[in-house]
């Protein structure tokens, strides 16, 4: 790995889930070496070969973001996303770890394949990618993954792999998921639970001609309080993806005011995560989008009665961290149905502005939901903070930036943003990758 000779930021504010203040950062190695708060002495000649970058006292520096949450469609879908374009697009967003769903083509239900497309990814030295494995061969629920071949725990033999994903496919066979569940907690990784499909109510309800927003609710519902109970009888980790159902967040927070006393610490833990589209939109920009085209996405945005109980769920804590679920697609595929958004490259503004700009929580709290506390889910202790011995990720935003959303401008294949046109404040100038600059928008901040 090329790691940067010496990195120092100079003259930034300084934010991260603990901090906000004056200061300058110094990276080596890529790694922290130190934070010196305003006034203090720098470094400035401890190394001959250094770059210098300037914050002017006003540009943010906080930990590069962590998605629990991306789509990269690699390997099988090009005309999606590749690794390239995917990798890309995160830089330009401002990740520096992306943990990347199976549902490709194959599907990332081995070891082998999962070792491939870390070492690819890897060679492009871009982002930390982390595949997730299948619970299933082939996300078919019929037959378990690797996972049960695997030696736990994997932080000490497989330390690259730590999140298992059936994605929107849930496991059907209560029985599979219980194993599949037992697997994850011997193993020591969270399994994340999309909730989309489940229950018999939702089956009656979609054959007999009711719309997806009626149904679709149903089933998630149903499917979280499954999940969280069958992780009770486990004793596992599950993490719920992209929550968006007032009910399920009700679920989540009571079982998480259960989930101590009754197991302890050890045993069954509760995560979940919120998207940026969940958070900002609801189903009038879907109608607007087109229901069944690119306003299409699963779980659907829904009411805003659903939303303001999502940035409830944020404020108290029943809402763990923030992912994008970028989902890229084509045109063509859009407008054949296919649901899912692009959102890597929007996902920091968007936040941002519905609830920093707002008054709901400060930028450090939004840096613990994008990046300290994603990376604790991943029990990843090195990234996400902004302190001594802490991976040399970082971005350099300006919260005060205007700028509009041009799909066509995104590194991204996929240009279904649900958000075309928005006009934005808050951007990514920089983004930092164990102490060497991988995307930066502009050059005037340098010497
Ligand atoms: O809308 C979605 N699309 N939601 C997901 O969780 C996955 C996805 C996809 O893979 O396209
Ligand atoms: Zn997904």
């Amino acid at each position: 790995m090329n790691l940067s000779p010496g990195l120092l930021l100079r003259d930034f504010r300084l934010v991260d889930e603990t901090l906000d203040m004056p200061g300058s950062v110094w990276i080596e190695q890529g790694v922290i070496q130190d934070v010196f708060p305003q006034g203090a002495t720098l470094p400035e000649t401890r190394l001959p070969m250094h770059r210098t970058i300037h914050g002017g006292g006003t540009l943010v520096l906080m930990p590069a973001l962590v998605d629990l949450h991306a789509h990269f469609r690699d390997p099988g879908y090009p005309e999606k996303e590749t690794l390239e374009s995917g990798s890309l697009a995160a830089v330009a967003g401002g990740y520096g770890t992306v943990v990347c769903m199976a549902n490709t083509k194959p599907v990332i239900d081995t070891l082998a394949k999962a070792k491939t497309l870390k070492k690819r990814a890897d060679a492009l030295g871009l982002v930390d990618l982390y595949p997730v494995l299948a619970l299933t061969q082939g996300m078919e629920g019929k037959v378990l993954s690797d996972i049960h071949l695997l030696k736990g725990p994997l932080s000490k033999t497989e330390p690259w792999i730590r999140m298992l994903s059936e994605d929107g496919k849930d496991v059907v066979s209560d029985e599979l998921l219980y194993r599949a569940l037992q697997e994850a907690h011997r193993l020591g990784i969270p399994v994340s639970c999309h909730c989309d499909a489940g229950g018999p109510e939702a089956e009656e309800a979609k054959a007999a001609g009711k719309p997806r927003e009626f149904w679709s609710r149903i089933a998630e519902n149903h499917a979280t309080q499954r999940v969280i109970e069958r992780a009770r009888q486990a004793q596992g980790h599950v993490h719920i993806a992209h929550v968006s159902t007032k009910e399920s967040v009700d679920l989540i927070r009571k079982a998480k005011g259960t989930q101590q006393e009754k197991t302890g610490p050890q045993g069954f833990t509760l995560t979940a995560e919120a998207s940026p589209h969940h958070l900002c939109l609801t189903h009038g920009t879907a109608h607007a989008l087109g229901d069944a085209t690119w306003g299409r996405v699963n779980p659907p945005l829904r009411t805003e009665v659903d939303r303001q109980a999502l940035i409830e769920a944020v404020l108290d804590g029943t809402i763990d961290a923030i992912a994008t679920d970028h989902a890229p697609h084509t045109e063509a595929d859009k407008l054949q149905g296919a649901p899912g958004f692009t959102g890597l490259e929007t996902s920091f503004a968007l936040c941002q502005m519905e609830l920093v700009l707002q008054d709901r929580i400060t930028l450090s709290r939004l840096s613990a939901l994008m990046s300290a506390s994603p990376a604790r889910i991943l029990g990843l202790t090195d990234r996400g903070r902004m302190a001594p011995k802490f991976r040399g990720d970082l971005i350099v935003v300006d919260t005060e930036a205007a700028w509009q959303v041009n799909p066509d401008l995104f590194r991204s294949r996929g240009k279904n943003s649900p958000v075309p046109g928005l006009p934005c404040t808050g951007r990514v100038l920089i983004t930092i990758y164990q102490g060497r600059v991988v995307f930066e928008s502009f050059l005037s901040h340098d010497s």
